[in-house]
């Protein structure tokens, strides 16, 4: 089945290029707040990254179907002893956009993983009370919806092209809200400084709620994965990414040539700030 890619290059706090309920599912992962591996000091104050959270929320319910959904992977932050309650923000900036918050999940990741430092190590330096930090294996995500799905405006072939295989979906465990799927490991090859979510996650994802031939949009796409994983799965896509220099990261993975690029132009640039081009430039290139 042929099916149709879009990425364009610019801030997901405006998605002009978008047209009003022509999207059919997003899935994304924001940068993580001024996350010490990734992003540190990216962010001025968390004031400004809600800001583009809030702005990004508004433009996806813009262009989001009736009934649809929108997948979230977030997570609380530790910057510098202090943990920010992301989830929470997140969850009403997202309720004040319009949005009904439906479900949350929890992804955990093996208990081998070893991207984080050992919080819990300080323990087993210091065997006394007031010395644990639990090392942390999971991150959420959301679902939220707008408004009610019309289960009747599904045309029969099409329900039964998308149809859930029953099997995969009780073997693997995706009944639950513990989704335990391995995270993509750091030396991996095409997400270096990207923070990249395993193939797994909008594989789920695009399965369970969106059907072959609809369009699912990731607005912080980074390394391509949702992009990939939606043209592997018969339906089309769209990513915004911030970072021009990310393109050659993307063709590597999604490799089809079917990949219309669109860069805004500059006087569009407005809401970024220019720190943040600045600071993320260096951006560790594999290719
Ligand atoms: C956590 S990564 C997403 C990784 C992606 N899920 C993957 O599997 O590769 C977040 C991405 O959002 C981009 N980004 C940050 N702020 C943005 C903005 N305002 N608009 C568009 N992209 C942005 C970053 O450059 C980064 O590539």
């Amino acid at each position: 089945m042929e099916t149709h890619h879009k990425l364009i290059f610019g801030n997901s706090m405006s998605m002009i290029e978008i047209p009003d309920e022509s999207i059919h599912l997003i899935i994304t992962s924001p940068p993580y707040f001024n996350a010490p591996f990734d992003y540190r000091g990216l962010f001025n104050n968390y004031q400004q990254y809600l800001g583009v959270l809030n702005n990004m929320a508004r433009e996806s319910y813009r262009v989001l179907q009736q009934g649809r959904i929108f997948a979230l992977n977030i997570d609380d932050m530790l910057v510098n002893g202090e943990k920010y309650p992301i989830t929470a923000d997140a969850i009403k900036i997202f309720q004040n956009a319009g949005f009904r918050y439906r479900d949350k999940i929890v992804w955990k990741k093996p208990d081998g993983y070893l991207r984080i430092s050992k919080r819990s190590g300080v323990l087993l330096q210091n065997p006394y009370p007031m010395y644990f930090y639990p090392d942390n294996l999971l991150e959420s995500i959301v679902i939220f919806q707008k408004g009610k799905f019309n289960y009747q405006s599904m045309p029969k072939e099409i329900r039964e092209k998308s149809k859930i295989d029953k099997k995969e979906f009780q073997n693997n465990n995706w009944h639950k809200t513990i989704w335990e799927i391995t995270n993509v490991l750091p030396g991996s090859k095409f997400e270096k400084g990207i923070a990249a979510f395993p193939d797994e996650l909008p594989y789920r994802l695009i399965k369970l709620y969106s059907y072959v031939g609809e369009t699912v949009l990731d607005p912080f796409v980074g390394s391509g994965t949702t992009m990939k994983v939606a043209n592997l799965l018969n339906r089309n896509s769209v990513g915004i990414e911030i970072i021009r220099n990310l393109e050659a990261v993307i063709r590597q993975k999604i490799n089809y040539n079917n990949l219309e690029i669109l860069e805004r132009d500059k006087g569009r640039y407005r809401f970024v700030t220019l720190d943040y081009i600045e600071k993320r430039k260096n951006i560790n290139n594999p290719l």
